[in-house]
């Protein structure tokens, strides 16, 4: 590993490095928390790819408040020089603050956070704060240009407010954010914690050990807590531990509004000072286990990436295609017309449609006792599948097997109105989409490969153009973007590309603490 102290070294480095970067910023006294981070950005999206990784040790000037502890933050830079090279590092970053400001602390160009983002949690105890981490951090983007930059759940608020950063100003970095790292007693890892004397340690387990209670009774269903007592609740308890409460709030995760009564997913966060620190913790409140909504039209590969994001997250893949698949070919194999309702309607009649796993991961359809995985891919399905999904009595019948299937959550749907109709209040709705030539494209390929002859391109557009008006101008659920979904435009993305766009997205919604990663 290389330790780096001036501006212009990183450059040259930068300059010759053809890897992926993978950037980790701190302000030292490296702990667990700061060599988990190190250690996960190595791993890197995907193996094929192995990132360099950049860890800056910057104790930053414009964060503290005068008589926050600035003069005494703890330092050991070779101690945290052979912490990152034992975690993976390829490159440990420390300039001193003339050489990050050159032009002094006075004179430098600083963010302003949004007000919104600075009125609750810590902002409000530390006024200012926020804009010094942001203007440190588009500072060392700018010196780094990481393709990746990673931050730890433990500090929530600086991670959406630095994802805001990254996406209002328009960097060209992924985000990512890691579980908080606790010891073994429960009290996540903090370079603060140095400043604790045993007994003032045994008192600050209190934090971590309170909101842990106040989550599992809300999980419990305790209806009184779905309310203002949660915070208040959790204020006494921790006065009552001998902690100092600093604050107590309840926030959407995702966004920091404050919150009234648990919604979504929410966060319950608490600063405290105990003793010289002043520590904080957050726990996170969900309901229901996480649901996504995947719409778009048809061919922009909702199926493939959908199924290969359910694994990468450990959800369930709720394959309504599939299921829509499964009904035309019922209907083609009964001799209906799958264009008239009236005929398709009594074939729906105690319908016994299921999705299960095979020996190898892989989907398996059947239905009314016929195994039908491959056979509702062939181009006669395809050509009649939308003209069936039209039917009202068709939808009605699919989505009620849906929600049923929906109640526990913990998956992922793709479809048309998945967001709009199926699970309107899914917590990511991503409407994936590519235009029609490349949708063309992709299509040629895929019959390519099945062996099916291979129509001219032109002749796919027009049928993919014509597939698009239909779906989205019929009367019975439209393709209809949701108003809350985020769009993603897949042309020019390959499938990994695509996989880990819609991982961020989930990520930025549900912490990895409530619903964990199954590869971390
Ligand atoms: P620092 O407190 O050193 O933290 C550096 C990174 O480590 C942050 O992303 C923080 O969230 C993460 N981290 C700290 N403790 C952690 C834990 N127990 N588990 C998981 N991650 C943890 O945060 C800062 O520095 C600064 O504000 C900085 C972003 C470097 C800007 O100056």
């Amino acid at each position: 590993m290389q330790l780096i102290t001036s501006c212009r070294e990183l450059v040259h480095w930068r300059r010759s490095c053809r890897a992926p970067v993978h950037f980790v910023p701190t302000m030292g006294a490296l702990h667990h928390g700061h060599r988990r981070l190190i250690e996960r950005a190595g791993l890197g999206p995907t193996a094929a790819s192995a990132p360099q990784v950049v860890v800056s040790v910057f104790v930053n000037p414009l964060q503290f408040a005068p008589g926050e502890d600035f003069d005494c933050y703890p330092a050991s830079l070779s101690l945290d020089a052979a912490l990152a090279a034992a975690a993976g590092a390829a490159l440990l970053f420390a300039p001193s603050v003339a050489e990050l400001y050159p032009s002094g602390v006075e004179e430098l160009f600083q963010l302003q956070v949004p007000k919104a983002l600075q009125a609750v949690l810590c902002g409000r105890s530390r006024p200012g704060h926020f804009n010094g981490v942001a203007t440190v951090v588009a500072r060392l983007l700018g010196l780094v240009r990481p393709d990746r930059l990673l931050l730890g759940e433990k500090d929530w608020q600086q991670l959406v407010i630095l994802r805001r950063l990254v996406s209002e100003l328009g960097l060209p970095v992924a985000v990512q954010g890691c579980a908080t790292v606790r010891d073994s007693d429960g009290l996540a890892t903090s370079s603060r914690n140095s400043y604790l004397q045993a007994e003032q340690r045994s008192l600050a387990l209190a934090l971590p050990r309170i909101l842990a209670a106040m989550r599992r009774r809300f999980e419990a269903g305790e209806a009184a807590l779905a309310s203002h007592n949660l915070v208040a609740e959790t204020r006494q308890r921790l006065e009552s531990a001998g902690l100092m409460v600093d604050y107590v709030e309840l926030v959407q995760a995702a966004t920091l509004l404050p919150l009234a009564a648990p919604h979504g997913v929410s966060l319950l966060a608490a600063a405290v000072f105990c003793g010289p620190a002043r520590l904080i913790d957050h726990t996170v409140l969900m309901a229901s286990a996480p649901i996504v909504a995947i719409d778009g039209p048809a061919g922009a590969g909702k199926s493939t990436v959908t199924r290969a994001f359910a694994r990468r997250l450990g959800l369930i893949y709720l394959d309504t295609g599939a299921m829509y698949r499964a009904v035309t070919w019922w209907v083609l194999s009964q001799g209906g017309d799958p264009a008239a309702a009236d005929a398709v309607a009594p074939l729906l009649e105690n319908l016994d449609l299921r999705l299960s796993h095979g020996p190898e991961g892989e989907q398996l359809v059947s239905i009314n006792g016929h195994e039908v995985s491959s056979a509702i891919r062939s181009p006669e399905v395809t050509a009649q599948v939308s003209v069936v999904a039209a039917h009202s009595c068709v939808r009605q019948a699919l989505t009620r097997q849906q929600q049923a299937m929906g109640e526990r959550g913990g998956l992922v749907a793709e479809g048309r109105d998945i967001g709009t109709a199926v699970f309107p209040a899914a917590d990511l709705k991503v409407f994936l989409t590519a235009t029609v030539a490349e949708r063309a494209r992709r299509r040629a390929l895929d019959l390519e490969r099945q062996g099916f002859a291979v129509p001219p391109l032109d002749e796919l557009e027009a049928q993919i153009a014509e597939r698009d008006h239909r779906d989205a101008s019929r009367e019975q659920s439209p393709l209809l973007m949701a108003d809350d979904a985020v769009e993603l435009v897949s042309d020019g993305l390959g499938i990994e590309a695509v996989i880990q766009a819609l991982v961020d997205l989930f990520r930025e919604r549900v912490p990895e603490e409530a619903w964990p990663d199954p590869a971390a």
